[in-house]
């Protein structure tokens, strides 16, 4: 893959494995768009190469299973959360470069007029942005911070922007709003995939996930100056806005999907001023199909586990793995896996899940020879190795987010399932009825020798 810090390598990638499907078709930005991203949800990355009154082509899709995102790291499925745990754990400062690609064409006029941002769901009024890395710093310190929030198009200088209370370009909002400013932004569409999946890494507020990008690609991000704004910009992306949110203005939004597939209405957020647009030559504009489909899915669930695998060793460091499953969109349902955890591990982890994250509303905690990765393994443990009355933990009243789908209040009741195997519950032992070792392996060489390559997805 080059060295561009773009999605561009990337596409290449899909390409040649021909996971990229072009769409020549004009398409509508007007639900069309979406009804493809959506039909396509689990398969090809779409790359639409005629959009109706928009000279920008678009792409989707891109991230949509662990595979996907491992190939995008260079890494095997099973690496990525090790991999983003090792980036938390030794950032890379960014380094600041005099000209990038992603300012060959400056726009100040009407910044949001050209891009092609589709309209996604039926009951939604406005299309948004879904796929914008937002730059900010904190009024306070200084500090760099880099997440995802959607910008609702009102026309073509002005958004809302849809941020959670709770995050920290929210809070950053705010305490530009105390001090009588509004806080500037810049936006990456089409960043490199590391940078993306930093952009959703749960860190302290001041930790700068720009700088677990650097990590994760084993370079810095190279940044050059904004043109109309005084911060910097990823140097590689397709596309970059420049502008300044301004948490005394709101701006209502109606009906918005959240990431559980339902329907959400949060009331007014804040108004975000654009001040210029700046892009690569023939930029490629990035759509992430909201709610719950897998690419928003994904993009969210791999540096959640990793966020929750590095806050889970802090307390109990025999844990191996975190999973976050698609059932719970990749943010409310999570399986951590213990090595030869000692009586009580499995309770502190699931508070230490609860405390990392307040999403996290299902915590499984399993053993070594359970992948948490697989549903069907993992309700296995919960069927065979737990005593409900002993094993099954309830926390009412525990706080989470306005997005959590069954919150009242501010309130969820939170469940904890220890189904890790206890000494004391069988006397029969808990190994698995197999043949022997060596007759397995012969079975299996014999197979592999004689079933035609598609079917060998059938062996153990
Ligand atoms: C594609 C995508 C879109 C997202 N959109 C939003 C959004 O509209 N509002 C929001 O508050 N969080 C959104 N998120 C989640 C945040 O980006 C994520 O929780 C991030 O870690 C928050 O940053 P912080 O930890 O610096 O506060 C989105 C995540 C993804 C992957």
């Amino acid at each position: 893959m080059s060295d561009r810090q773009s999605i561009r390598p990337f596409l290449a990638v899909l390409e040649k494995d021909g996971a990229l499907l072009r769409v020549p078709k004009p398409v509508d930005r007007e639900f069309e768009l979406s009804a493809f991203l959506s039909a396509a949800d689990a398969g090809p990355a779409l790359l639409f190469e005629s959009v109706k009154g928009s000279s920008l082509r678009v792409v989707g899709n891109l991230l949509n299973s662990r595979a996907r995102i491992a190939s995008a790291l260079g890494l095997s499925p099973s690496d990525i959360v090790p991999r983003i745990h090792e980036a938390i754990r030794a950032p890379v400062k960014p380094l600041r470069v005099a000209t990038g690609v992603v300012q060959e064409i400056v726009e100040t006029e009407a910044p949001l007029a050209q891009l092609p941002v589709p309209r996604f769901f039926e009951r939604e009024e406005r299309p948004y942005i879904t796929a914008g890395v937002i730059l900010a710093r904190d009024p306070h310190t200084g500090r760099g911070n880099a997440s995802f929030a959607r910008f609702v198009i009102h026309d073509g200088r002005t958004a809302m922007v849809g941020i959670a209370p709770n995050h920290h370009l929210a809070l950053f909002s705010r305490r530009a709003a105390e001090a009588g400013k509004a806080l500037q932004i810049v936006v990456a569409i089409g960043a490199h995939p590391a940078i993306q999946l930093a952009a959703c890494l749960y860190l302290g507020v001041g930790d700068d996930e720009i700088e677990c990008a650097g990590s994760l690609l084993g370079a810095p991000v190279r940044m050059v100056p904004a043109k109309t704004v005084d911060l910097l910009v990823p140097a590689d992306a397709e596309i970059v806005l420049e502008g300044e949110i301004d948490a005394r203005q709101p701006l209502e939004e109606g009906f918005v999907s959240e990431y559980h597939g339902m329907y959400e209405n949060y009331g007014p957020g804040f108004r975000t001023t654009f001040s210029a647009l700046t892009h690569t030559k023939d930029a490629i504009y990035q759509a992430i199909e909201p709610g719950y489909h897998r690419e928003h899915v994904y993009l969210g669930a791999l540096p959640i586990a990793a966020s929750l695998r590095s806050a889970i060793a802090v307390v109990v460091p025999n844990v191996r793995d975190v999973a976050v499953t698609e059932a719970g969109a990749g943010r409310t349902d999570i399986v951590v896996q213990l090595e030869a955890p000692r009586p009580g591990q499995a309770r502190r982890a699931i508070f230490a899940a609860f405390a990392a994250v307040s999403l996290v509303k299902r915590v499984t905690v399993v053993d070594a020879d359970i992948d948490p990765w697989d549903p069907v393994a993992v309700d296995w443990a919960r069927v065979n190795r737990m005593k409900l009355e002993r094993d099954l933990l309830l926390v009412p009243h525990a706080g989470t987010d306005r997005s959590e789908s069954m919150e009242d209040g501010g309130l969820v009741t939170k469940a904890g399932f220890d189904a890790t195997a206890k000494a004391s519950d069988r006397v029969e032992g808990i190994e698995r009825a197999l043949p022997p070792q060596a007759q397995r392996d012969a079975a299996r060489t014999w197979l592999m020798n004689n079933l035609p390559s598609e079917r060998r997805g059938w062996l153990k």
